[in-house]
């Protein structure tokens, strides 16, 4: 029988646990640390997870602000209202909501971040620093796929991992942090150019599916006793929500979990840890100024 791994609990504990580490600052008299997010446009999924953000600073008594501007501004405008952000000595850490208008590039937007209020870990400099195990701000996906698999004790060292996606996000910092010392997993980084794909797949000890294409991973291609993580969020039409839409996996959830030893739903998975994450490095952030 396969055993789900709860996101959604596990996240709901941290956050207590983070809620205690605020409500400490503030009995002690010291600042309460502020996130400041930047939506530009108004993309549907964008909305909601930054509301979402907003939503889980208030939950643990971290301050936010929300700075939108429509999708027409200049890429030199959004770049100086980074610059105000680096300046302001209020904000702790911020992020800038993906994907930004096709006119902005997004590689400079992340460059013009400062390293030390980097909150998503997206800057060369954090990304760089993770490469070589240094103290960073890692990439919330990562960052809450290493805490659950760590949290429900799933053994990794000498485990051969597959993972599946290569984004700057998701599949090249999780291969990373999957390999690194303390995890110890034998990584592999299939992607839409990978031969024999299947085949791959079908050796791993433990699979994260982050490619973005829903039901991709079959029961046919998992291993019996495997451990899945589905890091997919793909809305697909569904007559059941209110919305007209549901999430759904990279991985046919029906068919694989009686393949797996542990298996993470969507929703309810990955996605709160993700969020749980950028109020982890919030506070990071915080206790790391040095003003
Ligand atoms: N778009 C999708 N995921 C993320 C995220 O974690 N952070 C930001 N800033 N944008 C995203």
């Amino acid at each position: 029988m396969y055993q789900i791994i709860d996101g959604k609990k596990t996240a709901a504990k941290i956050r207590q646990e983070i809620a205690g580490a605020v409500a400490q600052l503030h009995e002690s008299g010291k600042r309460i640390p502020h996130l400041a997010a930047i939506l530009v446009g108004n993309n549907g999924s964008s909305e909601t997870y930054v509301a979402n953000k907003i939503k889980d600073c208030a939950e643990v008594g971290i301050r936010s602000s929300l700075i939108r501007f429509n999708d027409n501004i200049s890429e030199s405008e959004l770049i100086r209202a980074i610059e105000k952000l680096n300046n302001d000595s209020d904000v702790d850490g911020f992020i800038v909501q993906l994907p930004l208008p096709n006119h902005i590039s997004e590689n400079k937007v992340i460059e013009s971040i400062d390293p030390s209020k980097d909150a998503d870990g997206f800057h060369p400099v954090n990304l760089g620093k993770m490469i070589i195990g240094l103290p960073c701000f890692l990439p919330a996906t990562p960052y809450g796929i290493v805490e659950l698999i760590k949290r429900y004790k799933i053994p990794t060292a000498g485990r051969h991992c597959v993972v599946i996606g290569r984004s700057n996000i998701v599949g090249r910092p999780v291969s990373v942090l999957m390999s690194q010392k303390g995890i110890d997993a034998t990584v592999t980084v299939v992607h839409s150019k990978t031969r024999n794909i299947e085949n791959i797949i079908l050796q791993a000890d433990i699979i994260i599916a982050a490619i973005g294409v829903a039901s991709f991973v079959k029961a046919d291609m998992v291993k019996e006793g495997a451990v899945v993580i589905d890091v997919g969020t793909t809305r697909v039409p569904s007559g059941e929500t209110k919305s007209g839409w549901k999430l759904a996996g990279d991985v046919d959830f029906e068919h694989v979990a009686p393949k797996c030893s542990y298996i993470t739903p969507v929703p309810g998975g990955v996605g709160p840890m993700t969020r749980v994450s950028l109020l982890r490095n919030t506070l990071l952030a915080a206790n790391q100024r040095k003003i």
